[in-house]
């Protein structure tokens, strides 16, 4: 019985690919994720190559098993391939299938890694570490399933301009501005912080990813080239630390990056409704101090549009809606003329509680710092990934940066669909409370007639 050796999605699909064109059944291939048995794998082009036939997948298939193929489950290269031949073989609708065995399985791996893809870009925190040559973030976490190729371009889109780390005890990805390039993980039993996560990075990442910023010259004065490979690396870390220069000299946002956010609070099944439930109770900054209750987003939850606000306003504070004061009535006009019934939208605010400052009798609103933002923005995510929205629309610098990035402006790209993590049409337009402030009475008819616009257009399609 041929035996394949298989570590990644794509191994896997190339293996697959030319059993099933060669027509090898399901219960004749064992797969191994072993690296170890590496030498026993067989090659499928070893196997017979007569009857070859073309076939073809729903995309759909490869799509959600390149998510089932991270889980941590012995028998997933198994359970993939005997669904494909399922699927070339006469069971061309099975995926739809929920009674069936492998795709109830099928779909709670699917699941399991979802949410653990969830809760990594949900939880990892940038550490800042300054060395000679700039600032580097690292972070911890630990995934349940394999999921750092999965997770990682996510964390490029959101912090393009950082160079990055991730460690896991599987496996570790860098970002250097320009690429992604993945590493064996760290063995670590515990997970580390603080200064031990420091000083792991700093022999970790000296050693795996950046060997150009070490002074080969004074390198090679001491130890001759020809022992590099044979060196055990940890033999070398400390020569390389100190050789290179490579000191961390200042430690800055220390406690930043450890800081308690909304995803601490997160329930473990993540419908809207336990989400909703648990963002009550969301402690994860000092808002909650002195607002009323937490304001959490509202409407059908099966919206195809979704609005996002910066943060409830004094009624909102009260009522527990949001949009429902001044700038929620100019938002109500608006959607009607741009003939979306309000009770089919969902609503809801990058903050969740209101933050004010007080004069006299009145609360008057106060922004959100970046803080309070990217302590909260975990429910946003949340609700995101639940509500999957066909439009997303975003009102207001505040709600834009949070999701588009902090040199978005609203001044320049409003209007424009964009596609976004979370939403291929994403459109970024006036905050209502914007046009309500302002003085100039053919500006503010001109900004409202825009907002209309903007709805209009990413709503109708
Ligand atoms: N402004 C917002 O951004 N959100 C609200 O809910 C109300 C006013
Ligand atoms: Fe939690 Fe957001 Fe309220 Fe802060 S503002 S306590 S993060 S819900």
């Amino acid at each position: 019985m041929p035996l394949h050796a298989v570590e990644t999605f794509e191994e896997w699909r190339v293996a697959a690919r030319e059993l099933i064109a060669t027509g090898v059944p399901a219960e004749d291939v064992s797969w191994t994720a072993s690296s170890q048995s590496l030498f026993s794998a067989q090659s499928p082009s070893s196997t017979q190559t007569s009857g070859t036939k073309n076939f073809s997948v729903p995309p759909e298939f490869i799509e959600r098993a390149r998510v089932v193929a991270c889980h941590q489950d012995q028998g997933r290269w198994e359970l993939l391939y005997r669904i494909l031949w399922r699927l070339t073989h006469g069971e061309r609708h099975l995926l739809k299938d929920s009674a069936d065995d492998d795709i109830t399985r099928f779909q709670r791996m699917h699941k399991a890694v979802t949410r653990d893809v969830h809760k990594m870009k949900a939880f990892v925190r940038f550490r800042k570490v300054v060395v000679d040559e700039g600032e580097q973030f690292i972070a911890w976490h630990r995934p349940d399933h394999r999921i750092v190729r999965l997770a990682a371009p996510f964390f490029a889109r959101r912090f393009p301009t950082m160079n990055w780390t991730i460690l896991t005890p599987e496996e570790s990805v860098t970002w250097d501005q320009q690429d992604l390039k993945f590493g064996p993980g760290v063995p670590a039993s515990e997970a580390p912080e603080g200064d031990v996560l420091e000083d792991l990075w700093k022999t970790y990442y000296v050693s795996t990813f950046n060997p150009a910023r070490i002074k080969i010259k004074a390198m090679k004065k001491e130890m001759p080239v020809r022992h590099w490979p044979t060196m055990p690396e940890t033999a070398l870390i400390p020569e390389m630390l100190e050789q290179a220069g490579q000191r961390v000299t200042q430690m800055m946002n220390s406690r930043e990056g450890f800081d308690t956010t909304a995803a601490s609070f997160f329930p473990d099944e993540m419908t809207w409704e336990n989400v909703a439930a648990a963002a009550s109770a969301c402690r994860a900054c000092h808002l909650h101090e002195h607002a009323t209750q937490t304001v959490f987003g509202t409407g059908a939850t099966n919206a195809g549009i979704v609005l996002v606000g910066e943060q409830p306003g004094d009624r909102e504070d009260i009522e527990g809606e949001p949009f429902v004061g001044p700038a929620g009535q100019l938002l109500d006009e608006a959607l009607e003329n741009a003939k979306i019934d309000r009770t089919t939208v969902y609503i809801t605010n990058v903050v969740k509680h209101f933050k004010f400052t007080e004069k006299g009798k009145r609360r008057l609103h106060q922004k959100p710092n970046a803080r309070e933002i990217s302590a909260c923005r975990p429910w946003l995510e949340a609700e995101l990934e639940i509500l999957k929205p066909s439009a997303l629309v975003l009102l207001g610098a505040t709600a834009a940066q949070a999701l588009l990035g902090r040199d978005f402006r609203i001044t320049r790209q409003r209007g424009q669909i964009v596609k976004s993590e979370w939403c291929d049409r994403t459109v970024a337009t006036w905050h209502p409370a914007a046009i309500l402030r302002m003085p100039d009475e053919v500006r503010r008819r001109q900004m409202t007639e825009d907002l209309i616009l903007d709805l209009a257009t990413v709503h109708g399609r």
